[in-house]
């Protein structure tokens, strides 16, 4: 059985001092669950996330980093700089990132393979547009996505990576993938996962779907076959929608 993942993303939300309280006061409402929870925040917040989260059961995440391990590249994070302080995850090649700071395939590969290498765990967005999908392509794209995502890593290092399957049209629209639409999508994602490394990969990997997930729709999600939990947006920046989701599974 798959462990279920929970992973708020944050986005340009949220200082350093609403971060910290956010987290005090989410800690001793999930102290029970057996979900993995996740918080993907602003560089800013990360420090100070990291020390309030100590000791209780959320993890630090980072939203977006670089593929090269140093050098001049004004404004930009790498690899080291967030395992130096403990973040343990890292979102990577988010569709606002394809979209709006042109991340391609390629880097989003380049991103994963240094993720790895400096022992961050990373979770990897696909997802196709509205446009793709009327004129049905969604398969198609996913699964290329996903294809060249994890083109030359390492079988083994398949597994640490945690797939993120959102739907480019349901992200902050309000629009969510119907759950069997959505499991469908992560299925051919997870047949793709088969293809490349073997079933054992793939039945072990953890794929999540994220767009418009609320407490009203969390649990239908999460219940289904092949979804794996949420990366949350807009409902993770709230304290009681956010804890409703993790404990709805
Ligand atoms: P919303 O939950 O706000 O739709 O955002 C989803 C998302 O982009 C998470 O990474």
């Amino acid at each position: 059985m798959r462990r279920k993942v929970i992973a708020g993303n944050w986005k340009m939300n949220m200082l350093p001092n609403e971060a910290m309280a956010f987290i005090e006061n989410i800690v001793p409402v999930i102290k029970n669950t057996k979900n993995e929870v996740i918080l993907c925040v602003p560089y800013t917040d990360l420090f100070y996330s990291l020390l309030t989260a100590q000791d209780t059961n959320i993890k630090i995440g980072a939203q977006n980093m670089h593929w090269e391990e140093s050098g001049a590249y004004t404004g930009e994070v790498s690899a080291k700089m967030l395992k130096s302080i403990n973040v343990e995850y890292v979102i990577i090649g988010h569709s606002e990132r394809r979209q709006y700071f042109a991340e391609t395939d390629e880097t989003v590969n380049l991103k994963i393979k240094t993720a790895i290498k400096n022992e961050l765990k990373p979770i990897v967005c696909v997802g196709e547009t509205l446009e793709q999908r009327e004129s049905g392509k969604a398969e198609e794209i996913i699964t290329t996505q996903t294809k060249l995502a994890l083109e030359g890593i390492d079988k083994n290092d398949v597994s640490k990576i945690l797939l993120a399957y959102e739907p480019i049209w349901a992200i902050g629209t309000g629009k969510t993938a119907t759950s069997e639409d959505a499991n469908n999508s992560i299925k051919a994602i997870r047949k793709k996962v088969s293809e490349l490394c073997g079933e054992q990969i793939a039945n072990e990997i953890i794929i999540l779907y994220g767009g418009s997930v609320k407490p009203e729709n969390a649990k239908e999600l999460f219940s289904t076959s092949d979804i794996d939990g949420g990366l949350v947006g807009g409902a993770s920046l709230k304290v009681e929608d956010f804890s409703k989701i993790i404990l709805s599974v």
